[in-house]
């Protein structure tokens, strides 16, 4: 498959990414935990220094920026780098527990007042009596939890909903769902939902409260150096679906994004990933989707529905050529997941204004032996939306929790040109 490189039209940004040393973009010894970002995991986390450097390179040459759009915000690690550069932010994704990571994570409570209520919760949990009338109703619950650990989690549920007031609830639902996570049955080093192996299944006597304590101090130090950081604002955290975004047009100046790789089912699975949490959670908005019909909302999520859009990308018509010899329905799915990502597209260039960046940081994966050059699908696909190329390089991934992809592309004897890495890319909308 041919590699045409886009040819960089933005020469300040070009020199500016040139005089920076060689690997910059790794950040191989960073602490990615910094601030609030150390939370809560999530799949497929920016990268903070990703995000940051991203914005300073824009922000440096172009002081005009003032807000800041990521459309699929996971955890909100974008929101983040740009409240701390001093820009309003907004994010928005599809899953429930996204938004209240990204909630919790740029929101600044005192430090004392935040910590006050903590003492007084963990005061109050072991006192909170708790039996079986109490658990939580969904399926396969103690498939997932040991009768004790329910025990104590419904206790601290309901600490939380009595003690804490509202406007700091964020914050201690975020430490919970960590919590949740922590203490379940599940294989934690993993992001899909698998069970403990036996053998390992019966050895498990997690200590709830005390990994609750634990994640609560680790948490309480974050959102102090957050607060001391004195961030600007708010942000607007929203539930939209990126294929239909409700904001009006030309909205805003930069937008700061990692799109998910590929569809849920075959790559990371976020309703998956997110379900205990949210079966647990108790959250002031409603779980919509559930989490089990999660992973169908997303981008790709179901190939039933048919585009009747020819996309523009030949770089994509080729991949779909070769994958579809081997297979016309994995293609099929393939194409799905596209055709989604070209709706977003869509509207993402709508409500940039003329003028305004995008930033995209992007993984290639692999279906069928054949690379997916996504970073050159999007480049493609933004045209027609008046996207133009402004500078493209890659970052490898020291290490990062993900699958990782291993596969040549289809050219015989050819290596993936982007093993292990991430493409990064800006892109400027067209002034009128
Ligand atoms: C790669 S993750 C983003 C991770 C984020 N950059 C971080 O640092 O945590 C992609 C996100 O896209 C979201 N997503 C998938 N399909 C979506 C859609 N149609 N609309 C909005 N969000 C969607 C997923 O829920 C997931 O949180």
């Amino acid at each position: 498959m041919p590699v045409s490189e886009p040819l960089p039209t933005n020469p300040e940004l070009e020199q500016a990414l040139d005089s920076l040393p060689a690997g910059y973009w790794d950040f191989a010894s960073v602490d990615t935990k910094e601030w609030t970002h150390g939370y809560h995991a999530y799949p497929a986390m920016m990268i903070p220094q990703v995000a940051r450097s991203l914005i300073g390179l824009v922000q440096e040459r172009y002081p005009d920026i003032r807000s800041l759009f990521d459309p699929f915000m996971g955890s909100g690690t974008s929101l983040v780098e740009g409240l701390l550069a001093g820009l309003a932010v907004a994010g928005s994704d599809l899953n429930p527990l996204s938004r209240l990571l990204a909630r919790a994570k740029t929101t600044a409570w005192q430090p004392d007042a935040l910590g006050g209520t903590a003492d007084t919760l963990m005061n109050t949990v072991r006192r909170v009596p708790a039996d079986e009338r109490d658990w939580p109703d969904f399926k396969n619950l103690t498939f997932w939890f040991k009768p004790a650990v329910i025990h104590d989690l419904v206790r601290i549920k309901r600490a939380i909903q009595e003690i804490v007031p509202d406007t700091q609830k964020p914050f201690f639902w975020v430490v919970f769902s960590d919590t949740v996570r922590w203490v379940s049955n599940s294989r934690n080093a993993e992001f899909k939902l698998y069970r403990l192996d036996a053998r390992r299944l019966e050895a498990w006597n997690p200590d709830t409260l005390k990994v609750f304590a634990k994640i609560l101090d680790r948490n309480l130090r974050g959102n102090a150096l957050f607060y001391g950081q004195r961030p600007r604002t708010a942000a607007d955290i929203r539930a939209f679906d990126a294929r239909q975004l409700g904001f009006r047009d030309e909205y805003f100046d930069l937008m700061v994004t990692s799109p998910p790789y590929g569809d849920s089912r075959t790559t990371v699975a976020y309703g998956q990933f997110s379900r205990l949490s949210l079966e647990w959670l108790d959250l002031a908005e409603p779980v919509d989707p559930l989490p089990r019909h999660l992973d169908r909302a997303m981008l790709g999520g179901n190939p039933q529905e048919r585009s009747v859009r020819a996309l523009n990308s030949p770089v994509l018509r080729q991949a779909l050529d070769v994958i579809g010899d081997q297979d016309p329905a994995r293609a099929r799915e393939v194409l799905t997941f596209y055709e989604d990502l070209d709706r977003s597209l869509a509207e993402l260039a709508r409500v940039l204004r003329a003028g305004g960046f995008q930033c995209w940081v992007v993984g290639n994966r692999t279906v069928k032996g054949v690379q997916l050059l996504t970073d050159q699908i999007i480049m493609e696909l933004s045209e027609p939306y008046g996207l133009v190329p402004q500078a493209a390089f890659s970052r490898a991934i020291p290490s990062k929790r993900m699958p990782k992809e291993n596969s040549p592309t289809n050219e015989t004897g050819k290596k993936a040109r982007t093993m292990n890495g991430e493409q990064i890319f800006i892109l400027r909308k067209q002034s009128l």
